[in-house]
């Protein structure tokens, strides 16, 4: 009897674990996800690919990394197969996607090293399939690229740093995150900040090496709002 009742509670223990477990594993998926389409943002990867198929581009530059997923998602040889392709790019070998894109080939990426290749190539055969992580993905993926075309990240890294003894140029986004996302009226403020900079303030991030942000002329006021939209939700 005594021990029936323990093995319930330890039955409802596991159930408990595996729930917190699954949604832990969820928010590593996501920010495992982040941060492979960082790193393939600072190797220039996205110059000429995106993750997803644009449906209005008739002839994109090269294949997007969801196609590349579902041609060799079952192979066996795939990861080491692409690997070398990224490394040493495709200009002297065979042409896999020559009737869909508009590139010849896919030069050697050159600032990229074998393990980080590894990386990206494991994240792009691993895309999810699952609709709503997918548009979540797309939705990180275009504001890095706004945030990169608009200059931003020329100040502002994702992450702080961890070695403290580096004073960086500007706050890091995920550390802006943590201070505002609670506060009413974060987004408006920041929209604010980004589009007017921050001169007139008094010193807002006294940590940071440059004394204020320039304001962003050239940015519209719609974008100036989604990316501070998604700095906000940055985890
Ligand atoms: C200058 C444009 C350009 C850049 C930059 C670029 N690629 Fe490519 N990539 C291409 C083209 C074009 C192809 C298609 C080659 C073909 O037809 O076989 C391709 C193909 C691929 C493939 C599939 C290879 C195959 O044989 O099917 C992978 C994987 C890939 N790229 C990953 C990357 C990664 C990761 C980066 C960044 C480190 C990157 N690419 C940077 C143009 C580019
Ligand atoms: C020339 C460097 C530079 C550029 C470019 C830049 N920032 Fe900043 N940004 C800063 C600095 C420095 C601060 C901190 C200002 C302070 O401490 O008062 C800051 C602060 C911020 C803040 C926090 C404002 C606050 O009220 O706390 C946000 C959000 C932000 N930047 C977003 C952006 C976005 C988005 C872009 C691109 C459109 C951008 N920044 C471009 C340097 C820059």
């Amino acid at each position: 009897m005594g021990n029936d009742k323990k093995t319930v509670l330890e039955m409802k223990n596991v159930k408990t674990i595996c729930l917190i477990t699954i949604a832990w594993v969820f928010s590593c998926a996501v920010s495992a996800e982040e941060a492979s389409i960082e790193l393939a943002t600072e190797r220039g990867c996205f110059v000429c690919h995106t993750i997803h198929q644009d449906e209005d581009v008739m002839r994109p530059l090269a294949p997007s990394y969801q196609e590349i997923a579902e041609r060799y998602r079952g192979r066996d040889d795939a990861f080491e197969y692409l690997v070398n392709r990224v490394l040493h790019g495709t200009l002297y070998a065979e042409q896999n996607w020559t009737d869909e894109i508009s590139m010849r080939f896919m030069p050697p990426n050159v600032n990229t090293s074998r393990l980080e290749a590894g990386e990206m190539t494991d994240w792009i055969l691993n895309l999810p399939e699952d609709k709503a992580l997918r548009d979540r993905l797309a939705q990180h993926e275009a504001m890095v690229i706004l945030s990169t075309r608009s200059g931003c990240a020329s100040c502002h890294l994702m992450d702080a740093s961890p070695d403290k003894r580096l004073m960086p140029l500007a706050p890091a986004y995920r550390e802006i995150a943590a201070r505002y996302r609670d506060e009413d009226g974060a987004q408006e403020m920041l929209t604010r900040s980004i589009l007017q900079g921050t001169r007139s303030a008094t010193k807002i991030w006294p940590n940071v090496n440059m004394q204020f942000m320039p304001p962003s002329v050239a940015l519209k006021r719609e974008d100036a709002e989604k990316l501070a939209g998604w700095i906000l939700e940055l985890e």
